[in-house]
């Protein structure tokens, strides 16, 4: 039987490769994550081309506190510039902002742009998930320990905690650059995801890749979904 395959409605990216490439083009590090931003406008715009209801970004672990000062100034930086210059972007392309992590421990000024976003957004119908000081490992023990407050810990009760509550269940689970591990993102989520890892560096990162990865993902669902 020939079908179209399912398409994927909830993609998540680890963008991947910044730092490399600056360095292939002697460039400072901060350059790589300012045209990883460009690369992250432009995706985000190409998301109307395509059948996605959600697009997750891993835009700041919890883990990256431990880079040098400098750098995690700039990636908090370019975060405010970003919320600024494309929210009204977002209104008006009926994107809806949703952040996965402990984002409340952010600085205040951006904890204070992210809750603007996030009312100002509520209505879009596509959404723009961003994890922010996000670790995996804390958003199960979170949301096991919520569940449990609740009553009987079970499968439902915790993914009902999950950051990724109102999200769509994930289907495709992309990382750039090349490195082929999960760095503790969307472990629970990943369970039935398909995975690609391409060997492009986030900044190089453009919808005709997104594109391609989308058609992968039809492709692998019409091999593996029906008999
Ligand atoms: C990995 O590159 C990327 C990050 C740690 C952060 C990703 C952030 C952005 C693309 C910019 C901020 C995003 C938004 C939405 C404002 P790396 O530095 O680990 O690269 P390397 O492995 O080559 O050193």
């Amino acid at each position: 039987m020939s079908g179209e395959g399912r398409h994927a409605r909830h993609v998540a990216i680890i963008m991947d490769g910044n730092g490399r490439w600056a360095k292939r083009k002697h460039l400072p590090r901060a350059m790589g994550h300012r045209r990883g931003v460009e690369a992250v406008r432009e995706l985000v715009r190409s998301l109307k081309d395509t059948r996605i209801e959600c697009l997750t970004l891993y835009a700041f672990s919890s883990e990256n506190w431990k880079r040098p000062e400098d750098e995690v100034d700039d990636l908090m930086n370019l975060m405010r510039r970003f919320i600024k210059s494309d929210l009204p972007e977002f209104i008006a392309n009926d994107v809806k902002l949703h952040i996965l992590g402990d984002w409340q421990g952010l600085a205040p000024d951006i904890v204070a742009m992210l809750e603007d976003a996030l009312e100002k957004t509520s209505h879009g119908s596509r959404t723009l998930a961003v994890a922010l000081n996000y670790g995996s490992h804390a958003e199960i023990a979170q949301a096991a320990r919520k569940a449990a407050e609740e009553g009987e810990v079970t499968e439902e009760s915790i993914e009902r905690h999950l950051y990724s509550a109102p999200l769509p269940p994930l289907d495709l689970l992309i990382r750039t650059s090349g490195e082929i591990r999960l760095s503790n993102f969307l472990l629970w989520q990943a369970a039935y995801a398909e995975m690609l890892f391409v060997d492009v560096l986030w900044p190089d990162f453009t919808p005709d890749h997104l594109k391609h990865a989308l058609a992968d993902f039809a492709e692998r669902e019409r091999r593996f979904g029906g008999r």
